[in-house]
Protein backbone atom coordinates (compact mmCIF):
# COMPACT_ATOMS: atom_id res chain seq x y z
CA UNK A 1 0.00 0.00 0.00
CA UNK A 2 1.89 3.08 -1.40
CA UNK A 3 1.13 6.52 0.98
CA UNK A 4 -0.76 9.22 -0.80
CA UNK A 5 1.76 11.79 -1.07
CA UNK A 6 0.47 15.67 -2.10
CA UNK A 7 2.77 18.47 -2.55
CA UNK A 8 2.45 21.45 -3.23
CA UNK A 9 4.47 23.26 -6.48
CA UNK A 10 4.47 27.17 -5.72
CA UNK A 11 6.36 28.33 -8.41
CA UNK A 12 7.71 31.84 -8.76
CA UNK A 13 4.57 33.27 -6.40
CA UNK A 14 3.91 34.29 -3.02
CA UNK A 15 5.53 36.97 -0.79
CA UNK A 16 7.52 36.18 2.59
CA UNK A 17 4.45 36.92 4.68
CA UNK A 18 1.94 34.92 2.11
CA UNK A 19 4.81 31.98 2.39
CA UNK A 20 4.47 32.34 6.18
CA UNK A 21 0.85 32.82 5.91
CA UNK A 22 0.02 29.72 3.82
CA UNK A 23 2.27 26.95 5.93
CA UNK A 24 1.36 28.07 9.14
CA UNK A 25 -2.59 27.34 7.89
CA UNK A 26 -1.53 24.16 6.89
CA UNK A 27 0.48 23.40 9.57
CA UNK A 28 -2.56 23.25 11.42
CA UNK A 29 -4.58 21.71 9.06
CA UNK A 30 -1.98 18.71 8.72
CA UNK A 31 -1.50 18.17 12.38
CA UNK A 32 0.25 15.62 13.19
CA UNK A 33 -1.55 13.38 10.34
CA UNK A 34 0.75 10.06 9.27
CA UNK A 35 -1.79 8.81 6.58
CA UNK A 36 -0.67 10.98 3.80
CA UNK A 37 2.63 12.28 2.82
CA UNK A 38 2.48 16.68 2.95
CA UNK A 39 4.53 18.83 1.20
CA UNK A 40 5.39 22.51 -0.43
CA UNK A 41 7.89 23.61 -2.28
CA UNK A 42 8.97 27.24 -2.13
CA UNK A 43 10.68 29.54 -3.82
CA UNK A 44 14.58 29.05 -2.76
CA UNK A 45 14.55 32.04 -0.90
CA UNK A 46 12.07 31.74 1.12
CA UNK A 47 13.24 28.11 2.09
CA UNK A 48 14.64 28.78 5.46
CA UNK A 49 11.72 30.65 7.07
CA UNK A 50 9.12 28.06 6.00
CA UNK A 51 11.58 25.13 7.33
CA UNK A 52 11.58 27.35 10.45
CA UNK A 53 8.25 27.58 10.43
CA UNK A 54 7.32 24.04 10.24
CA UNK A 55 9.82 22.38 12.70
CA UNK A 56 8.05 19.40 13.93
CA UNK A 57 5.53 19.23 11.64
CA UNK A 58 5.48 16.53 9.31
CA UNK A 59 5.07 18.66 6.17
CA UNK A 60 8.13 18.28 4.26
CA UNK A 61 10.03 21.23 2.34
CA UNK A 62 11.59 20.78 -0.61
CA UNK A 63 12.87 22.75 -3.83
CA UNK A 64 11.87 23.75 -7.29
CA UNK A 65 15.17 23.17 -8.61
CA UNK A 66 18.45 22.92 -8.53
CA UNK A 67 21.73 23.41 -9.91
CA UNK A 68 23.38 20.64 -12.16
CA UNK A 69 26.97 21.02 -10.71
CA UNK A 70 28.94 20.77 -7.45
CA UNK A 71 30.09 24.18 -6.71
CA UNK A 72 32.04 27.11 -8.77
CA UNK A 73 31.58 29.85 -11.02
CA UNK A 74 27.87 29.24 -12.19
CA UNK A 75 26.50 32.29 -11.01
CA UNK A 76 23.11 32.61 -9.87
CA UNK A 77 22.72 28.90 -9.13
CA UNK A 78 21.76 26.45 -5.93
CA UNK A 79 23.44 23.33 -5.03
CA UNK A 80 21.73 20.10 -3.68
CA UNK A 81 24.09 20.20 -0.90
CA UNK A 82 23.16 23.63 -0.10
CA UNK A 83 19.48 22.55 0.09
CA UNK A 84 20.42 19.90 1.95
CA UNK A 85 22.54 22.24 4.30
CA UNK A 86 19.27 24.25 5.10
CA UNK A 87 17.20 21.49 5.95
CA UNK A 88 15.48 20.76 2.89
CA UNK A 89 14.16 17.09 2.44
CA UNK A 90 13.36 16.65 -1.59
CA UNK A 91 13.94 18.65 -4.84
CA UNK A 92 11.34 18.78 -7.66
CA UNK A 93 13.54 17.87 -11.26
CA UNK A 94 12.60 18.34 -14.69
CA UNK A 95 9.18 20.10 -14.43
CA UNK A 96 7.93 20.91 -17.60
CA UNK A 97 8.22 24.23 -17.31
CA UNK A 98 12.40 23.78 -16.63
CA UNK A 99 12.39 22.07 -19.92
CA UNK A 100 10.54 24.53 -21.71
CA UNK A 101 11.27 27.37 -21.00
CA UNK A 102 14.83 26.82 -19.60
CA UNK A 103 15.93 24.39 -22.25
CA UNK A 104 16.57 21.59 -19.61
CA UNK A 105 17.56 18.04 -21.59
CA UNK A 106 17.44 14.87 -20.08
CA UNK A 107 20.81 14.58 -19.83
CA UNK A 108 20.91 17.87 -17.62
CA UNK A 109 17.68 16.39 -15.55
CA UNK A 110 19.83 13.44 -14.93
CA UNK A 111 22.87 15.19 -13.94
CA UNK A 112 20.81 16.48 -11.02
CA UNK A 113 18.80 13.52 -10.27
CA UNK A 114 22.11 12.58 -9.36
CA UNK A 115 23.70 15.33 -7.41
CA UNK A 116 20.21 15.73 -5.21
CA UNK A 117 20.77 12.12 -4.21
CA UNK A 118 23.95 12.41 -3.75
CA UNK A 119 23.42 15.09 -1.96
CA UNK A 120 21.07 13.01 0.36
CA UNK A 121 17.47 15.31 -0.85
CA UNK A 122 14.45 13.04 -2.30
CA UNK A 123 13.81 13.76 -6.03
CA UNK A 124 10.07 13.99 -7.06
CA UNK A 125 11.19 13.63 -11.04
CA UNK A 126 8.50 15.22 -13.36
CA UNK A 127 7.29 13.81 -17.05
CA UNK A 128 4.70 14.10 -19.63
CA UNK A 129 3.69 15.06 -22.98
CA UNK A 130 2.82 17.90 -24.70
CA UNK A 131 -0.47 18.47 -26.67
CA UNK A 132 1.12 18.17 -29.91
CA UNK A 133 2.96 14.78 -28.85
CA UNK A 134 -0.60 13.41 -27.32
CA UNK A 135 -2.26 14.09 -30.37
CA UNK A 136 0.59 12.50 -32.70
CA UNK A 137 0.69 9.28 -30.62
CA UNK A 138 3.93 10.25 -28.70
CA UNK A 139 2.72 10.26 -25.17
CA UNK A 140 4.38 7.21 -24.32
CA UNK A 141 7.36 7.32 -26.04
CA UNK A 142 8.06 10.81 -23.93
CA UNK A 143 7.65 9.82 -20.34
CA UNK A 144 9.40 6.76 -21.14
CA UNK A 145 12.50 8.86 -22.32
CA UNK A 146 11.71 11.52 -19.29
CA UNK A 147 11.90 8.39 -17.22
CA UNK A 148 14.77 6.39 -18.45
CA UNK A 149 16.97 9.28 -19.35
CA UNK A 150 15.90 11.13 -16.23
CA UNK A 151 17.03 7.95 -14.14
CA UNK A 152 19.76 6.51 -16.58
CA UNK A 153 22.61 5.39 -13.91
CA UNK A 154 21.10 5.44 -10.84
CA UNK A 155 20.74 2.44 -8.46
CA UNK A 156 17.61 0.39 -7.63
CA UNK A 157 18.67 0.56 -4.07
CA UNK A 158 17.68 4.60 -3.90
CA UNK A 159 14.41 4.19 -5.30
CA UNK A 160 12.83 4.51 -2.60
CA UNK A 161 13.80 7.83 -2.52
CA UNK A 162 12.62 8.88 -6.03
CA UNK A 163 8.71 10.02 -6.29
CA UNK A 164 7.27 10.17 -10.42
CA UNK A 165 5.19 13.01 -11.03
CA UNK A 166 3.35 12.56 -14.42
CA UNK A 167 2.40 15.86 -15.50
CA UNK A 168 0.99 16.26 -18.89
CA UNK A 169 2.23 19.74 -20.21
CA UNK A 170 -1.41 20.52 -21.02
CA UNK A 171 -3.34 20.61 -18.14
CA UNK A 172 -0.67 22.31 -16.20
CA UNK A 173 -2.19 25.61 -15.25
CA UNK A 174 -4.71 25.53 -18.22
CA UNK A 175 -7.97 24.10 -15.86
CA UNK A 176 -8.05 20.70 -18.42
CA UNK A 177 -7.31 18.14 -16.36
CA UNK A 178 -6.44 14.75 -17.38
CA UNK A 179 -9.58 12.11 -17.16
CA UNK A 180 -9.13 9.27 -14.87
CA UNK A 181 -8.90 6.99 -18.00
CA UNK A 182 -6.11 9.41 -19.47
CA UNK A 183 -4.22 9.27 -16.01
CA UNK A 184 -4.91 5.36 -15.09
CA UNK A 185 -3.29 4.88 -18.36
CA UNK A 186 -0.52 6.72 -18.26
CA UNK A 187 0.53 5.57 -14.43
CA UNK A 188 0.07 1.99 -15.81
CA UNK A 189 2.21 2.40 -18.44
CA UNK A 190 4.84 4.16 -15.97
CA UNK A 191 4.90 1.96 -13.40
CA UNK A 192 5.83 -0.68 -16.01
CA UNK A 193 8.78 1.21 -17.42
CA UNK A 194 10.05 1.30 -13.30
CA UNK A 195 9.37 -1.91 -13.21
CA UNK A 196 11.72 -2.60 -16.28
CA UNK A 197 14.34 -0.45 -14.68
CA UNK A 198 14.57 -1.21 -11.00
CA UNK A 199 12.42 -4.51 -10.78
CA UNK A 200 9.14 -4.99 -9.47
CA UNK A 201 9.53 -4.54 -5.86
CA UNK A 202 10.87 -0.97 -6.96
CA UNK A 203 7.61 -0.63 -9.00
CA UNK A 204 5.45 -1.32 -6.86
CA UNK A 205 6.66 0.70 -4.10
CA UNK A 206 7.30 4.06 -6.13
CA UNK A 207 5.15 6.47 -5.82
CA UNK A 208 3.61 8.33 -9.46
CA UNK A 209 1.77 11.39 -8.42
CA UNK A 210 -0.36 13.42 -11.27
CA UNK A 211 0.15 16.60 -11.70
CA UNK A 212 -1.67 19.68 -13.67
CA UNK A 213 -4.77 21.38 -12.60
CA UNK A 214 -5.63 19.12 -9.26
CA UNK A 215 -8.21 21.16 -7.73
CA UNK A 216 -10.23 20.36 -4.07
CA UNK A 217 -13.29 19.42 -7.11
CA UNK A 218 -11.15 16.89 -8.94
CA UNK A 219 -9.05 15.18 -6.08
CA UNK A 220 -10.43 12.79 -5.19
CA UNK A 221 -11.53 11.69 -8.48
CA UNK A 222 -8.24 11.05 -9.47
CA UNK A 223 -7.12 9.62 -6.56
CA UNK A 224 -9.54 6.94 -6.77
CA UNK A 225 -7.46 5.98 -10.10
CA UNK A 226 -5.62 2.76 -9.88
CA UNK A 227 -1.90 3.75 -9.71
CA UNK A 228 -2.20 7.21 -8.76
CA UNK A 229 -0.72 7.75 -5.42
CA UNK A 230 -1.14 11.41 -4.98
CA UNK A 231 -0.26 14.85 -6.89
CA UNK A 232 1.82 17.54 -7.67
CA UNK A 233 -0.19 20.45 -7.21
CA UNK A 234 0.30 24.03 -8.67
CA UNK A 235 -2.12 27.26 -8.23
CA UNK A 236 -4.41 25.08 -6.28
CA UNK A 237 -1.60 24.93 -3.99
CA UNK A 238 -1.07 28.40 -3.20
CA UNK A 239 -4.39 29.03 -0.84
CA UNK A 240 -4.52 27.07 2.28
CA UNK A 241 -8.30 26.21 2.31
CA UNK A 242 -7.62 24.93 -1.27
CA UNK A 243 -4.64 22.54 -0.59
CA UNK A 244 -6.10 21.57 2.84
CA UNK A 245 -8.75 20.36 0.97
CA UNK A 246 -6.53 18.69 -1.59
CA UNK A 247 -5.00 17.40 1.50
CA UNK A 248 -8.28 15.82 2.88
CA UNK A 249 -9.19 14.14 0.17
CA UNK A 250 -9.97 11.04 1.90
CA UNK A 251 -11.78 12.50 5.34
P1 LIG B 1 -1.20 23.39 -11.87
O1 LIG B 1 0.39 23.08 -11.93
O2 LIG B 1 -1.74 22.59 -10.70
O3 LIG B 1 -1.29 24.86 -11.66
O4 LIG B 1 -1.78 22.92 -13.17
C1 LIG B 1 0.89 21.80 -11.65
C2 LIG B 1 2.39 21.76 -11.77
O5 LIG B 1 2.92 22.39 -12.69
O6 LIG B 1 3.10 21.12 -10.96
Amino acid sequence: MRKPYLAGNWKLNLDQAGALDLVGKLREMVGQRTDVDVAVAPPYVYLPAVIEALKGSPIRVGAQNMADQVSGAYTGEVAGTMLSDIGCDFVILGHSERRAIYGETDKIVNAKVKLALDAGLDVILCAGETLDERQAGQTENVVHRHLIEGLAGIDAALSSRVTIAYEPVWAIGTGQVATPEQAGEVHTYLRGVLEGLWGDVAAETIRIQYGGSVKPSNVAELMAVEGVDGALVGGAALDADSFGAIVAFNS
